[in-house]
């Protein structure tokens, strides 16, 4: 049988039903543009269902370039300021979704995150989209600038042609739900460079030896200032069976060094030889110094008064850890000095992170710098562009990320 032709019904092909796709698809329908929407899972957008423990943390109330990583950093300005958490917040409200606000400006559905989902494809029906799903893309082709539909995309629903293609298949956290790597091979076959991907708001493991020493402090949850890499943050670690995990951890866990992600599952673990470590300030905000040796004539032990601002099994689990189970009188001043020390910097050295498997996202990605900031683009392939977390950009924890999908979706919208 002869090469099917392709359906030349459409100006535009999004391919991707997830956050940054259903938005993409929804704003250029919306201008008129006719939209197939493609993906290959059979159940739509199930990152978003299984977002913030299923109440999606759509977005932040304090958006701003800062909470992004990408090799450039300002590219993020323009789409965010051109689709606002005040724009998303204002659709969320026209669609009747109630919700709440939590600490740091996150802002959560007050039911499920599956309403989200429903509005998206309310908004994609409005704007008369078309849906391929499931179907599996098998190639694309570029007939050349001249062609009126450059782009033709083979699926074994059938073939389809357009002017405009949108590549906004996310990055590979999680990838027992649908994560491929299919973003950056079409970005290899179009010449868009790629930076590596690896894991991010991803627990950290710890060497053999470490989680032995830190066996008795498992389970323990408490409020840090985690630092790691540049980036620092005040929020609950955890010690795991595994290593280090909790929101400081997740989101230090983006900046740190690491090199040599040459696993498929992007977990690594390379003994903790050349790593950066992640240092935890057990007491932020206090000095910790003037506290001791405001004590240091007590006659109780330092797991006690340290349990007056940590938990007491952790404090007391963390004295022993360091061998300092004496009362206070019995430390010279200059020891007191070097507790207070390490309760402001304890530094653990991780050896890898849980992968894929366990990241919340995908650092790096489509290279942004071939990418135009205020369109999505790829500078030297027009019509091609890239949008979401398929691309060199990555927000720290609490609403970032979906606030990148839905603005870099509607920057493209707008252009394709
Ligand atoms: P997304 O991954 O949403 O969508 C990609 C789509 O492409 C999927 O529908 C997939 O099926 C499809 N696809 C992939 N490969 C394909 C192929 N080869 N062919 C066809 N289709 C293909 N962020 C946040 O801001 N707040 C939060 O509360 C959370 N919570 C959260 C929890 C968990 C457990 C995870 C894993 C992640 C989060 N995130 C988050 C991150 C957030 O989910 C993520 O950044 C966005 O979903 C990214 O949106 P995209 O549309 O770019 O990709």
């Amino acid at each position: 049988m002869g090469k099917q032709p392709a359906d030349h019904g459409f100006d535009v092909i999004v391919i991707g039903a997830g956050a940054a796709g259903m938005m993409c698809a929804a704003t250029a329908g919306r201008r008129k543009r006719r939209v197939l929407l493609i993906d290959h899972a059979a159940r739509l957008a199930e990152k978003i269902r299984i977002s913030g423990g299923g109440r999606c943390n759509f977005t932040n109330r304090h958006v701003g370039a800062g909470n992004y990583l990408s090799r450039n950093p300002h590219f993020v300005r323009s789409a965010l300021s051109r689709y606002t958490a005040g724009d998303f917040i204002g659709l969320v409200e026209r669609h009747g979704i109630r919700y709440h606000e939590r600490d740091w400006g996150q802002l959560f559905c007050d039911d499920s995150a599956q309403q989200i989902i429903d509005m998206l494809r309310a908004e994609c029906e409005d704007g008369g989209v078309r849906w391929a799903m499931p179907a599996t893309v098998r190639r694309i082709e570029h007939h050349g600038e001249a062609a009126p539909e450059p782009f033709v995309v083979d699926t074994d629903r059938g073939s389809f042609a357009a002017r405009s293609l949108v590549i906004a298949t996310g990055g590979l956290s999680i990838p027992k739900i649908g994560a491929t790597p299919f973003g950056y091979k079409v970005a290899e076959q179009f010449g868009v460079p790629v930076v590596p991907p690896r894991p991010a708001l991803v627990p950290l493991t710890l060497p053999p030896e470490t989680l032995a020493r830190l066996a008795p402090l498992a389970g323990a949850s408490f409020d840090v200032t985690a630092a790691c890499g540049g980036g620092s943050f005040r929020e609950a670690a955890l010690i795991t069976h595994r290593g280090l995990s909790g929101p400081a951890i997740l989101q230090v866990s983006s900046y740190w060094q690491a090199q040599g992600y040459d696993r498929q599952d992007g977990a690594s673990d390379d003994g903790g030889n050349g790593w950066a470590p992640v240092t935890l300030d057990l007491l932020p905000g206090i000095d910790a110094q003037a506290w001791l040796l405001e004590h240091a004539h007590d006659r109780g032990l330092l797991a006690n008064l340290l349990a007056e601002r940590l938990p007491r099994r952790f404090a007391h689990a963390w004295c022993e850890l360091h061998g300092w189970q004496r009362p206070l009188n019995r430390f010279r001043h200059a020891e007191l000095r070097a507790v207070a020390a390490e309760l402001s910097a304890w530094t653990l050295m991780p050896s890898g992170t849980q992968g894929y498997a366990k990241a919340e996202v995908t650092l790096g990605g489509v290279d942004t710098r071939a990418l135009s900031s205020k369109t999505m683009e790829a500078r030297d392939r027009p019509g091609l562009f890239f949008v979401g977390e398929v691309m060199d950009v990555t927000g720290h924890l609490g609403g970032y990320n979906f606030q990148w999908a839905w603005s870099s979706g509607h920057a493209a919208g707008m252009a394709a």
